[in-house]
Order: structure tokens, then C-alpha cells, then sequence
């Protein structure tokens, strides 16, 4: 009897110590989920700051960008058109003494400073073009995304297919220059990475907002993923998301790759941005 008493109590005994670091083990596993859960929050917290600083940092760089730009275009530009005026000035007073072998000599060195003169003004008007798509004030976002893919697809030898819809009426500011520098940087990739011969750009109203289709019959995006080292296309995503809209990409029907972003308009009344100065068109180069 005397065992069997002693056995129940180490029975008691081991049970209560099992309950006791049950409990323990319990109160362990809690802390650690409640540590775990507040380093997840903090992890949310780190990377909603960073997309709002890469957000930020992206605005600035839009804003330098436009003022290098209007500096080249201003400064740059009228002190280059002044000096082509004096050029032209010296070359009509040579004009009355080319009885003189040395004036025959200068003249033409004054001519060949013109025409360097007329090269270095069209290269000036085209960076300040680049750093800021001035055409989106001028003549609206599908003719500025227009120019900008005949431009950069032209060089490299790209036929260009263009197609906008004008029911889209005026964009606010940020939805225009996003949907350009989204259509920069794809057409800057066809150029760059696809083989493509052709490209083809839509840029259409649906769904209150603005729908941009870029595709390509080149060889298709890798499977694999880019490196890290590779910010375009992560960098048209954080544009889309920014705005409230959506980017993807896949295969396009017949190869290469299809490119569609939507923004949403429902900014209303601070619309700014003209989408187009006609009517629905298509056309191809
Ligand atoms: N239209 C395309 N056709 C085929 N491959 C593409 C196309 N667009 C992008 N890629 C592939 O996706 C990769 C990532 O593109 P992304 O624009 O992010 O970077 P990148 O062009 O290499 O560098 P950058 O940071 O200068 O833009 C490219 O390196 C290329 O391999
Ligand atoms: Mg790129």
C-alpha cells in the first residue's frame, strides 16, 4: 500500500512538473509568436516607408529633370541660337572681301561653324526633349508617347504602330507623365533587349481610367528572373501602383511580349494634361 502510495505521488509529481513546462513551453511559444508578429509589423512598416521614399525620390528626380531640361532648352539653346545669329552676321561681312585668300579660308571655317552650330542646337533641343516630355503640355500624352517611340524605335531601324482612343478627355499631371515614363522605359526595352522588328502602342479609355498596351514580336521576356541590378521594369510597377493602377506583362498572341498597364482618372477636376489634339487614329510608320 505503502508503494502504491508513493508511486501515485511520483505519478502527481511527474504529471504536475509535464503541466509545468507545458505551461512554460506555452507562455515561450506566445512571447516568441508576439516577438515574431511586431518584427513583421516593423517589416511592413520598413517597406511601405521605402516605397514611399522611392516614391518621393522618383518625384524629385521628375522635377530636376525639368528644370536641367528648361535650363537646356532656355539657356543653353538661346546662347547657342545668338552665337548661329552672330556666325551669320561675320559670314555676310566676309561675303563683300573674298578677294582675299585669307577671307575665302575664314568663311568657309565660318561656314562649317554654322552648320556645327545648327547640329549641337538640334542635339540641345533633343536632350531637353528627353529630360522632360515638354510635348505632353503641348500636344498631349499620345502625341508626346507617339514621337517619343518613331524617336528612340526609328534609330534602331523599329517599325512603330500607334493607336489612341480621344474619348479619355484631359489627365490629371501624374497620371500623364506616369503613362509616358511607363512607355519610355518599355519602348527603351524593346529597343534594348527584344530583337523586335515591330512594336505596336494602344493607348485607350477603359474602365474610368487609361489603358496602355505595348507589344512586341521579339524573342520574350526570360523566364528567369532579371538581376537586381535591373530597376526598369520594377520601376514602371512602383509608377502603376503609385497612381492606384496596375502594370503586367506576358507573351504576346504571336510571340514577344505584351506589356499592359492601367491608371486609374478619377482624379477629376485637376485634370491637365491634354491625351490628344484629334480624333481617334491609327497610324503606322
Ligand atoms: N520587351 C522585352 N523583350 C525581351 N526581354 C525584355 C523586354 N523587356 C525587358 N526584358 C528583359 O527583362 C530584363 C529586365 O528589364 P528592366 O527594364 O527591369 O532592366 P534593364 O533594361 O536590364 O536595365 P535598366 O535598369 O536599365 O532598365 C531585361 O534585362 C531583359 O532581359
Ligand atoms: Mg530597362
Amino acid at each position: 500500500m505503502t508503494d502504491f502510495n508513493a508511486m501515485a505521488d511520483t505519478l502527481q509529481a511527474q504529471s504536475d512538473a509535464l503541466i509545468a513546462a507545458n505551461h512554460d513551453l506555452e507562455r515561450r511559444v506566445e512571447n516568441r509568436t508576439q516577438r515574431l508578429k511586431a518584427s513583421l509589423d516593423e517589416l511592413r512598416r520598413s517597406r511601405e516607408q521605402l516605397r514611399q521614399l522611392s516614391g518621393r525620390q522618383r518625384q524629385l528626380l521628375e522635377a530636376e529633370q525639368t528644370r536641367i531640361s528648361r535650363e537646356v532648352h532656355d539657356q543653353l539653346g538661346q546662347a547657342l541660337t545668338g552665337a548661329k545669329m552672330d556666325l551669320a552676321l561675320i559670314e555676310r561681312r566676309l561675303r563683300g572681301l573674298t578677294d582675299q585668300p585669307k577671307v575665302v579660308e575664314a568663311l568657309e571655317t565660318v561656314r562649317g561653324l554654322t552648320v556645327l552650330m545648327d547640329e549641337t542646337i538640334q542635339v540641345a533641343r533633343a536632350i531637353a526633349r528627353r529630360l522632360r516630355p515638354s510635348l505632353l503640355d503641348d500636344l498631349g500624352l499620345a502625341a508626346a508617347i507617339e514621337w517619343m517611340a518613331r524617336d528612340v524605335a526609328g534609330r534602331a531601324g523599329l517599325r512603330v504602330t500607334f493607336t489612341s482612343d480621344d474619348s479619355l478627355g484631359r489627365l490629371p499631371d501624374a497620371i500623364g507623365t506616369g503613362a509616358y515614363r511607363i512607355a519610355q522605359e518599355a519602348v527603351t526595352n524593346i529597343v534594348r533587349h527584344a530583337r523586335a522588328s515591330t512594336m505596336t502602342i494602344a493607348l485607350l479609355s477603359e474602365a474610368d481610367g487609361l489603358r496602355l498596351t505595348i507589344t512586341d514580336d521579339g524573342i520574350g521576356l526570360s523566364p528567369v528572373d532579371p538581376p537586381q541590378t535591373s530597376l526598369g521594369m520594377l520601376g514602371m510597377r512602383e509608377r502603376a501602383e503609385e497612381l492606384g493602377g496596375a502594370i503586367d506583362w506576358e507573351p504576346g498572341a504571336s510571340g514577344g511580349t505584351r506589356l499592359s498597364a492601367w491608371l486609374p482618372l478619377t482624379q477629376g477636376p485637376t485634370a491637365t494634361t491634354p491625351v490628344s489634339d484629334n480624333h481617334t487614329h491609327a497610324r503606322e510608320a
